[in-house]
């Protein structure tokens, strides 16, 4: 049985791609600090799979105690979720991005050397493809970033092009997500950022739980069929599949190679607030606003290399997103009674 470490794997992304792992057979080893995620997440992961991953309450940016980890356990894959993730946050604490972002990969790559690992998966984004030339999004596409954040993305993709080309025994597997959203269908794990959500989906959710009182929507003057922006969501569970069609291939190849994880298809904020107030029977006031500073018109992958390399497809549709992310918020108010 394959032993997978996933850093931050009581986040987001990394709890939902946590289950699919256990479920899948493999054993999990969870390193998280709970800088952005909760210890209650633990017991999720059990109550979903009936199994209980090892997990280290560490900081990956800590090379003494990612060495124990990996002295105590035959880690043969590794995948790299932990990272600070807000554009926002990012452009006021840029030091904060980049010494936690690139700190971690590189600690991870040191001690995975150490231990003769050589399999890794990594946690990029689609914000590295900047303003895009045209659409849908190639992985070939000219790479840009706006953002501390995004460069953070962009530089580690940059080291792990160069190691890859010094070490012929490393596979590495680099996933640029779109725009995650959604929770696991039985509402016991899900989306829930600390303070004022920045992104969409989590907003909406606040809003339609009477929460927050409007949703502001950031422009209706973009270039699309409704002037309000276009995204490429794609279900968390879908993304969470995707990694274990990339770890399949990542055992068997050696080399660097870049997917995206979307489903082609944009909605608009509109579009998804039309969704989700119809998918959930709630009304989901809003305000049109300027647009955010750095924010583009549209957005969305050309998934067609995913599916012919790594056999992966995304299956929900944007009413199971708007569905499943509103059933995790009213799960957790019963929770919290
Ligand atoms: C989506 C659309 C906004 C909030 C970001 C990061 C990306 C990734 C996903 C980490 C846009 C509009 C939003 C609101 C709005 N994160 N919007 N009102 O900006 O596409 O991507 O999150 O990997 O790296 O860049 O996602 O959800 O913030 O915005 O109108 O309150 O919703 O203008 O059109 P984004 P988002």
């Amino acid at each position: 049985m394959m032993k997978i470490l996933v850093t931050g794997g009581l986040g987001f992304i990394g709890s939902h791609t946590c289950v699919e792992l256990l479920n899948a057979n493999y054993e999990v080893v969870i390193i998280d600090n709970l800088s952005n995620s909760s210890i209650d997440v633990l017991e999720k992961l059990e109550e979903i799979t009936s199994k209980r991953p090892k997990f280290y309450e560490i900081d990956a940016c800590n090379k003494e105690k990612v060495s124990v980890v990996f002295k105590e356990n035959k880690i043969d894959a590794v995948i790299h979720f932990a990272g600070y993730k807000a554009v926002g946050e990012s452009v006021s604490e840029p030091l904060k991005y980049y010494r936690n972002n690139l700190d971690s990969t590189l600690t991870l790559l040191e001690v995975m050397k150490e231990y003769s690992c050589h399999n890794f998966v990594f946690s990029s984004s689609a914000t590295v493809y900047g303003t895009p030339k045209e659409l849908p999004i190639k992985e070939d596409f000219p790479l840009s970033t706006t953002n501390p954040y995004g460069t953070t993305k962009l530089m580690i993709e940059r080291i792990l092009q160069d190691v890859s080309k010094a070490d012929k025994d490393l596979s590495i597997i680099v996933l640029r997500y779109f725009n995650p959203i959604g929770a696991h269908p039985s509402g016991l794990i899900g989306e829930n950022p600390n303070g004022i959500p920045n992104n969409l989906m989590p907003y909406i959710v606040r809003v339609a739980d009477k929460e927050l009182p409007t949703l502001s929507v950031f422009g209706n003057d973009y270039n699309t069929h409704d002037g309000t922006g276009v995204r490429d969501y794609i279900h968390v569970v879908d993304l969470a599949k995707g990694h274990l069609k990339a770890l399949e291939k990542v055992v068997n190849f050696k080399g660097i190679e870049y997917y995206n994880l979307g489903t082609g298809k944009g909605y608009s904020v509109l579009d998804l607030v039309n969704t989700f107030e119809k998918v959930n029977n709630v009304k989901v006031p809003y305000k049109i606003v300027d647009r955010r500073p750095g924010d583009i018109d549209a957005c969305y992958a050309d998934p067609t290399k995913a599916y012919e390399k790594l056999g992966f497809k995304a299956e929900y549709g944007i009413e199971d997103m708007c569905r499943d992310s509103y059933n995790y918020i009213l799960k957790n108010k019963e929770s919290q009674k």
